[in-house]
């Protein structure tokens, strides 16, 4: 489906956009390892998290829908079914990651598979230290890329430094640690996403964090895990691109209602209001152990250029797109390095991005780990390729609120993969 967006006059109005991707996935995934019950309330229903509960229930977790809310019936650990057929993992890298680390200790047999995009990203991240706690993985390029097998195993604990900081590179050795004999110790420079360790906790999970100059999380296996009951927040990563609308469209104004703001996700915000954008966060409060608020966003004519560096990039990772698309209004340059994570990421964002802003009449420079962005330019309009990645079709959609000719999106129904709503929540806060 191709999608035009034309010139719009202003926004307004308030929104709650959809739920956390990442802590849906983990409100079945972590879970469906309890022994007993836990409810889910405003689950994210998306492309995406669709593909999780399928592949739960295929692996014989009973998860019922109940007047909107989830019930998850925890098998305990060790008590999932071998899938009948090679388990699809759609567009996934979230469930296929944390999955590898769940099935690696189970007593069956499994193969997994995913789209054309899925299937070209990197999965020796997760195959090469599981395989060192004894996992038995196999697949192309030598256990590197999808489709893989699990012939499960017993599992021994690690100590394993990441150097790239990955939450979906934690949360599967994290998942095998709790499968595994004695303990496994998780270290990245800087902390990624802690939705599991924060979950897994709750549960009643052994863990151990430790702070100095880097971040590690200790967790024991063999630990049984309670139920517990989880309200999932809106998503900031999907909330980022109705902020931008906000900030770069005149007179524009707009409440976006219970977003999570954990400081490992936020980093959008805090960079967004470091280069002068009017937003404020409000009504601060505690959902599900996570930090929550509303976001009130308004038209900020003053942006300038700043710099992302490697340690910004974790809190931010899938908000980098849009703020390099944000840049092109700002006084300045904005220079983004240590960012190469985005090269594997649904598409290669950083191609994504300069392609798409060159063949709008933008002028930006490419690195090899990120991008630099002058300010200050006209956006005329055009043709983008999204290569069917949601966060590509959803920046570029936000560009064509402020671009003189339109913006014409290729394969916009991408969206669906985090937010299938977005369009409509788009026409609702025009005003024309
Ligand atoms: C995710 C972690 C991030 C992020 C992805 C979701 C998660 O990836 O890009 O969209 O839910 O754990 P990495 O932390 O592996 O880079």
């Amino acid at each position: 489906m191709e999608k035009k967006i034309s010139r719009v006059k202003r926004i307004k109005g308030e929104l709650r956009v959809p739920s956390d991707k990442s802590i849906s996935h983990r409100s079945i995934i972590l879970t469906s390892l309890a022994d007993g019950i836990s409810i889910v309330k405003n689950f994210l229903k998306a492309g995406d998290t669709l593909t999780t509960l399928n592949v739960y229930r295929k692996l014989g977790v009973s998860i019922i829908e109940e007047k909107g809310v989830l019930k998850v019936k925890g098998v305990n650990l060790k008590g999932y079914r071998e899938p009948e057929d090679v388990l699809d993992m759609g567009n996934s890298g979230t469930t296929t990651r944390l999955t590898l680390g769940l099935l690696s200790g189970q007593d069956f047999f499994s193969a997994l598979t995913g789209d054309d995009s899925l299937r070209q990203r990197p999965m020796g991240r997760v195959a090469d230290p599981l395989r060192s706690m004894g996992a038995k993985i196999d697949g192309r390029q030598n256990g590197k890329l999808l489709p893989l097998s699990v012939r499960g195993s017993s599992l021994r604990g690690i100590q394993f430094y990441n150097k790239k900081s990955s939450a979906q590179v934690k949360s599967a050795l994290l998942i095998a640690g709790l499968l595994a004999e004695g303990k496994t110790k998780v270290t990245e420079p800087y902390i990624s996403r802690d939705h599991t360790e924060k979950m897994l906790e709750a549960m009643g999970a052994d863990i151990q964090i430790d702070r100095d100059n880097e971040y590690s999380v200790t967790i024991s296996g063999s630990k049984k895990l309670e139920g517990i009951e989880i309200d999932v927040p809106a998503d900031p990563s999907s909330a980022a691109f109705f902020a931008a609308a906000a900030v770069l469209i005149p007179d524009s104004e707009l409440l976006l209602k219970d977003v999570l703001i954990n400081p490992t996700r936020d980093g959008f915000f805090r960079k967004l209001k470091e280069m002068g954008g009017n937003i404020q966060y409000l009504n601060i409060r505690e959902k599900a152990k996570e930090p929550v608020a509303d976001i009130h966003v308004k038209y900020s004519p003053e942006l300038k250029g700043i710099q992302i560096k490697k340690e910004d990039v974790p809190s931010m990772v899938d908000e980098i797109p849009l703020l390099s698309m944000i840049a092109t209004q700002a006084e300045g340059e904005t220079i983004i390095t240590g960012a190469e994570e985005l090269r594997v990421k649904e598409s290669d964002r950083i191609k994504a991005v300069v392609d798409n802003l060159r063949n709008l009449g933008i002028d930006v420079e490419e690195l090899p780990d990120g991008m630099i962005i002058k300010g200050k330019q006209k956006i005329k309009g055009g043709v983008v390729d999204s290569y069917k990645d949601h966060r590509i079709a959803m920046g570029f959609s936000i560009l064509g609120l402020i671009s003189e000719e339109g913006i014409k999106i290729k394969d916009a129904d991408s969206v669906f993969i985090s937010y299938p709503e977005f369009y409509e929540h788009l026409e609702k806060i025009i005003l024309n």
